[in-house]
C-alpha cells in the first residue's frame, strides 16, 4: 500500500505525522472507511461537487473553510480543542487530581465502551440518511444533508482516532467493527435503538436532526467534562459541528410549519384532507412525528436508575451537562433524585440515589433544551395567527428503556389501559397513512433557488450565499 502523508491529507492538530504506530493503524483503517462510505454513504453522490465546510483548525474565529468538494475526498480532519494547562478533574472520587492524558488501566474497559457507543452513532446516522438525497426538497437542503453526513463521518474519525491512539489492539478491533455494524441490520445492528430506526423521509430527517442530534449534543457535553483529557478535548470540538445539525432540524421544521400555516390561512381551513389535497403537511401529523422522535430519542439516555451511570461519574469518565457551572460538591454522595415509576395504577415519583439517577438528570436537561425549540416552532404558528400548539409528549410516553418501559401512558401523561393505548395509537404516533402521505410528497427538487411545495425557503443561504446559489454541482 502506498504511504499516505496524513499530516497533509488529514488536517489535524494532533501531530499525526510524528506518531508512526498511529499513522500505520490509520493507514490500514482509512481504505476500509472509504469502502464503507462508498457502500453506505449517500446514494448516487459520488460525482457531485458539494459546497461543504471543512474543519481546518479549532480557532473559534476561523475553524472552517467552505468550498465545492466531492464527499469521498472530504478531508476528515482530526481536531482536539486546545488543552488547558493544569486541567484538574472536577467531579467524582478523583476530584482535584490531574486529568489523564492516557487511559488508566482500571477505567480502560468502561472508557472503551463509552467511546465505542458514541462512535457507533456517527456512521449509523449516515446509513439511516443515505437515501434522502434522492428526495431532497431543494439544493440547499441537499447540501445541508451532505454537510451533516460528512461531519458524522468526521465524528467517526474522531472516535477512531481515540481508539487507535489509546486502546491498542482492542481499540483497532473496535474501530474495525464500527465499519461492520449496520443500521437496522437484523444480525449486526448499531448499538443503540434510535440508530436502527429508518429515516425514510425529510420530515423524519428534520425531526431526527432536531431531537436525536440533540441527544448527541448532551452526550458529547457530558463527555467534554471527562477526566480523560483527549476525550474531553475531542468532544468539545465535535460540539461546534453539532450546532449546525440541530439548526438544520429546527429551521427545517419551522419552514414546514410556515408553509402549512400559509396554506391554512389561504384556504381558511384546518381540515386535514383539504390541506393534504394542497400538498402540505397537516399539524396533527407533525405532532405525531414529534411524539415518535422525541420518545425514541429520550430512551437513548438509558435506564433511569443505573449503577453504570454512577460508576462513570464517580470515576470521572462522564460528567453532567455543564458540570462546571453547577454549585454542588460534584461528588453527589448521599443525595437523591426523583425518577418516575408506575405504582398503584398511577405514575409516581420515587427517590433514588442521585449517582444512580444521572441518566435521568441528563435526560431532564435534554428535555428542557428540546422544549425551548418547540416553543420557537409554536411562535411560527402564532405569528401566522394559527391556533395550534405543538408539544413534546410526557416523558413516560412510548418508552422502551428503564422503569417506564412498556408502561402505557398517553402523551399528556395519563396511564391508560392496553385497549385504550391500541385504540388511540393512531392519534398519538405516525400511522402508516401518515407515512405514506409524507412519502408521497417527497420528490426531488434540485434546481437552484427552487423548493418543494411542502416547505418554505430558508431566511438565509449557507455562508451568506444568494438564494439561487449552486450548492451542489451534478457532474
Ligand atoms: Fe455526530
Ligand atoms: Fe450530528
Amino acid at each position: 500500500m502506498s504511504s499516505i502523508n496524513y499530516s497533509e491529507k488529514i488536517p489535524n492538530n494532533v501531530n499525526l505525522g510524528e506518531d508512526r504506530t498511529l499513522q500505520r493503524a490509520l493507514e490500514q483503517w482509512q481504505p476500509n472507511f472509504i469502502n464503507w462510505w462508498d457502500d453506505m454513504g449517500p446514494v448516487g453522490s459520488t460525482d457531485m461537487d458539494v459546497y461543504l465546510r471543512t474543519a481546518v483548525s479549532v480557532d473559534p474565529q476561523g475553524w472552517a473553510q467552505f468550498g465545492h468538494v466531492k464527499m469521498r475526498d472530504y478531508r476528515w480532519g482530526i481536531f482536539l480543542n486546545q488543552g488547558e494547562t493544569d486541567r484538574k478533574i472536577h467531579f467524582g472520587d478523583h476530584i482535584g487530581e490531574k486529568v489523564w492524558q492516557d487511559v488508566p488501566g482500571e477505567h480502560r474497559a468502561n472508557l472503551r465502551r463509552i467511546i465505542v457507543t458514541q462512535g457507533d452513532t456517527e456512521p449509523a446516522s449516515v446509513e439511516q440518511q443515505r437515501h434522502l438525497g434522492n428526495t431532497a426538497p431543494s439544493m440547499y437542503d441537499l447540501r445541508n444533508l451532505f454537510q451533516i453526513n460528512v461531519e458524522e463521518g468526521r465524528h467517526l474519525w474522531a472516535m477512531v482516532y481515540l481508539l487507535h491512539k489509546h486502546f491498542g489492539r482492542d481499540g483497532r478491533e473496535e474501530a474495525d467493527a464500527l465499519l461492520v455494524r449496520r443500521s437496522g441490520d437484523e444480525n449486526n445492528p448499531r448499538i443503540l435503538g434510535a440508530f436502527n430506526e429508518a429515516t425514510p423521509d425529510w420530515l423524519s430527517f428534520f425531526m431526527f436532526t432536531y431531537f436525536t442530534d440533540r441527544d448527541g449534543k448532551f452526550q458529547l457535553a457530558a463527555l467534554a467534562e471527562s477526566a480523560f483529557d483527549p476525550l474531553a478535548r475531542t468532544t468539545k470540538f465535535m460540539l461546534t459541528e453539532e450546532a449546525h445539525h440541530m439548526f438544520v432540524g429546527e429551521s427545517g421544521i419551522s419552514r414546514v410549519l410556515a408553509r402549512t400555516a400559509r396554506a391554512m390561512n389561504e384556504l381558511k381551513t384546518d381540515d386535514v384532507n383539504k390541506l393534504r389535497a394542497e400538498g402540505v403537511i397537516d399539524l396533527p401529523t407533525i405532532q405525531r412525528y414529534i411524539n415518535f422522535h422525541y420518545s425514541v430519542t429520550i430512551d437513548l439516555f438509558g435506564a433511569d436508575e443505573s449503577s453504570n451511570a454512577a460508576i462513570f461519574y464517580s470515576s470521572g469518565l462522564k460528567g453532567r451537562y455543564e458540570e462546571s457551572k453547577r454549585t454542588d460538591d460534584h461528588i453527589l454522595k448521599g443525595q437523591t433524585y426523583k425518577v418516575l415509576e408506575s405504582r398503584d395504577g398511577k405514575l409516581q415519583e420515587k427517590e433514588v440515589p442521585l449517582l444512580n439517577g444521572l441518566n435521568e438528570v441528563l435526560r431532564d436537561d435534554y428535555i428542557t433544551d428540546s422544549v425551548a425549540g418547540v416553543d420557537r416552532w409554536n411562535r411560527v404558528l402564532s405569528k401566522a395567527g394559527i391556533d395550534f400548539t405543538l408539544k413534546v409528549p410526557h416523558k413516560a410516553f412510548n418508552r422502551n428503556i428503564g422503569a417506564l418501559s412498556g408502561v402505557k401512558v398517553s402523551p399528556d401523561g395519563q396511564l391508560v389501559s392496553g385497549n385504550e393505548w391500541f385504540a388511540k395509537m393512531d392519534e398519538w404516533l405516525p400511522t402508516a397513512q401518515d407515512r405514506a402521505y409524507v412519502a408521497s410528497l417527497m420528490g426531488r427538487v434540485v434546481e437552484p433557488g427552487k423548493f418543494a411545495n411542502w416547505i418554505s425557503p430558508p431566511n438565509m443561504g449557507i455562508n451568506r450565499q444568494a438564494a439561487d446559489f449552486d450548492y451542489v454541482r451534478f457532474n
